[in-house]
């Protein structure tokens, strides 16, 4: 295989961890050097840069006004649903920041503090997030399509001296009034904010409460510009909450400087992209995408990023991306498969593709989850570019495994992602933590310690972090992805080893959407998994048994389970199919059988599980899936 380029990178990235990162640290302005580079004193919290200082905001705006990109773009905001598209350069940029920066320090917000942003695709957010940057404060982003109990746990782990919202986000066909939802939020919370921040939109302004809440607008205009402040490399920059294999979500804690050698050196040796240029990552703020890839990589880069809000379908059609890529010509493009389904459910021919011209484009990146050949297929014909599949996980954030563009383009395998990126030993392990042959499926562990820029802990969780990651193969971080590693060394990503599933890119827990269940007073026990589905990838199916004496509606009981997961989780779930059985399938240690439940709901060939407590029981969920619509195989005898 031609990989020599690629292969001497990967090499010196894994021999000498430490020259090969400090190379790529020159290109961050320092305000302090760092006294190691890899500060291993206390595994496995392995820092990086320790002893160094730095702003990550300074290196994403202030830096590229001072050396000559003062008026090039450096943030467009897109906003389909509201027909606006408004551009910051860099200095109005830096200026606006440095006021909101100054507007934060003024609610009392300082260095080490959290600050929890919920807010839509709007530039404010964009502008919160580096302004927490520049003063040293934590930003704790929650994707606006949580539902309150959600926020209400974020805020509880993250205890922030400010929230910031908007008054609402525009979805297609309806508004998202965040301000109830955050009211709601802060009286079921533990933790009470001192102030709130809300930026107010037209399309639904929303009432203030006069102790607590601050409009966003009148701050601003009353606060100073103020500097950036110099952290340690080692500070967190912010926490994001991902879903974890119980309903808690995990704080995934990113430091300052790791974080942004990684971001910068990332742009150019995985995308391929150079200062100056626009690149787009069609991802919300609220996902780890959308934190490196619309606000810190291409800005730390000198790129022009774009903050699009809107869907790829219906705002209003499904030439959206692609008359955003030659209205602002864009040189990348970063998004999920699921959004390709979407355009090609819609447009399976292409035809607003024709409408524009694509001249721009050089790559489509996709990620977050698994990308199936015929998306893969479809958008290169459609698109006549490269189509690179990268697989990388908010812990990380940042490509495990990519076929670097900017160091060697690989040949591709359809439905791998290809070879581990530089700075990832990544390794297939059997169960007994011997490296499984070529081909064979097994447990996706990475060698410690990880590369800058991955996460150094979970917030005020050190002890989850060693149990949830490091403990089950010592020495190694357990990625949760089941998968192999072929005779070429590509890497192949299946499925998850735990009950996260993966609905139309985002990452969600079964866990937690069982806990909604069995919560409901006619539910003795429930069962959740994730079934295949042609546009999200997959969707929670749950499966309800009742307590003795019940003797509710099923259909009304489905009714009220949606709406509660609805309202205590999100519509982001995507929760809208309810069976209600009577036993639910087992081994004879109690263990539910969501794996054969999944399988027979996908409408594959399912085995008897040897331990399996009564036989029957699968007979009788096979029916209950068949009246949901799912084709039930039948078992092999
Ligand atoms: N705020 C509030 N609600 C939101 C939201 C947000 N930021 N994002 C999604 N929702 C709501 C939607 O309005 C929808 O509500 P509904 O049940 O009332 O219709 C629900 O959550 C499910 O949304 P979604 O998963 O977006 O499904 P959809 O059917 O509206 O759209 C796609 C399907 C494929 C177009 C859409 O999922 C998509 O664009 N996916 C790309 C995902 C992505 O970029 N992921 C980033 C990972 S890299
Ligand atoms: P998140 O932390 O939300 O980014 O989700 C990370 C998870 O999404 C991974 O652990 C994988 O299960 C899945 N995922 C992301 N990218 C890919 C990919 N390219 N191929 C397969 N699975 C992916």
């Amino acid at each position: 295989m031609q990989d020599a380029v690629y292969q001497a990178v990967y090499q010196r990235s894994l021999n000498d961890p430490e020259s090969f990162w400090a190379e790529a640290a020159e290109d961050i302005h320092w305000f302090r050097r760092w006294d190691r580079v890899l500060d291993d004193r206390n595994k496995p919290f392995y820092r990086w840069f320790s002893g160094g200082e730095l702003n990550t905001c300074y290196n994403a705006l202030d830096v590229h006004v001072e050396q000559g990109r003062a008026d090039q773009a450096a943030l467009i905001y897109d906003s389909a649903v509201t027909a606006r598209i408004k551009t910051w350069t860099y200095r109005e940029l830096r200026d606006q920041v440095a006021r909101v920066a100054g507007m934060l320090r003024a609610q009392g917000v300082g260095k080490g503090d959290r600050v929890v942003i919920y807010m839509p695709m709007v530039p404010e957010a964009v502008m919160a997030m580096l302004a927490c940057a520049r003063i040293g404060a934590i930003h704790a982003v929650v994707f606006g399509g949580f539902a309150a109990p959600e926020l209400a746990s974020r805020i509880d782990d993250a205890q922030p001296r400010l929230v910031i919202t908007a008054s609402c986000g525009l979805e297609p066909g309806r508004t998202v009034e965040y301000k109830p939802l955050l009211d709601t939020a802060i009286d079921i919370a533990r933790h009470k904010p001192e102030r709130c921040l809300i930026v107010q939109r037209s399309q639904y302004p929303a009432t203030l409460s006069q102790e607590r809440d601050r409009d966003w607008d009148q701050q601003l205009a009353a606060a100073a510009a103020v500097d950036c402040v110099p952290v340690a490399a080692t500070d967190p920059l912010y926490i994001l909450h991902t879903s974890g294999t119980t309903g808690t979500p995990k704080g995934i804690v990113r430091d300052n400087g790791g974080h942004a050698v990684a971001m910068k050196w990332s742009m150019k040796n995985v995308y391929d992209v150079g200062a100056g240029e626009v690149y787009w990552a069609a991802s919300d703020i609220g996902w780890v995408v959308g934190h490196s890839y619309i606000v810190y990589a291409p800005l730390l880069k000198g790129c022009t990023t774009i903050l699009y809000e809107g869907k790829p379908v219906g705002t209003p059609d499904p030439g959206a991306f692609w008359r955003v890529i030659s209205q602002h010509q864009v040189s990348v493009l970063f998004t999920a498969p699921t959004a390709i389904r979407a355009i090609k459910k819609e447009d399976p021919d292409g035809q607003q593709r024709r409408k524009y011209d694509l001249s721009s484009l050089r790559t489509l990146f996709l990620a977050g989850e698994r990308c199936d050949s015929d998306t893969l297929t479809w958008s290169k014909q459609l698109l006549g570019v490269p189509v690179i599949d990268h697989w990388w996980q908010t812990e990380t954030a940042w490509a495990i495994g990519a076929n670097c563009m900017g160091i060697q383009a690989l040949p591709i395998k359809p439905g791998s992602p290809t070879r581990a990126v530089p700075g990832y030993d990544v390794r297939c392990f059997d169960e007994h933590g011997n490296d499984a042959a070529p081909g064979t499926i097994g447990n996706i562990v990475i060698r410690l310690p990880l590369p800058p820029g991955t996460f150094p802990t979970l917030w005020n969780n050190d002890e989850r972090f060693v149990h949830g990651y490091m403990a089950r193969f010592p020495g190694y971080y357990l990625s949760g992805d089941a998968g192999y590693l072929d005779t070429d060394g590509y890497l192949w990503i299946m499925s998850r080893i735990d009950d996260i599933i993966n609905v139309a890119g985002h990452r969600l827990s079964t866990g937690a959407i069982e806990e909604v269940l069995a919560s409901h007073t006619d539910v003795a026990e429930c069962a959740v998994v994730g079934v295949a589905d042609a546009l999200k990838g997959q969707v929670p199916v749950g499966l309800v048994v009742l307590k003795a004496g019940a003797e509710i509606d099923p259909t009304l009981l489905s009714q009220q389970l949606i709406e509660r997961v609805r309202e205590r989780i999100g519509p982001v779930a995507s929760f809208r199919t309810v069976g209600v059985v009577k036993r639910l399938p087992k081994t004879r240690s109690g263990k539910i059988l969501r794996g054969t439940m999944r399988d027979m709901a996908d409408g594959k060939p399912y085995k008897m599980p040897p331990t399996i407590d009564d036989p029957h029981i699968l007979v009788e969920i096979a029916e209950a899936l068949r009246t949901l619509g799912y084709t039930v195989v039948d078992a092999p005898r």
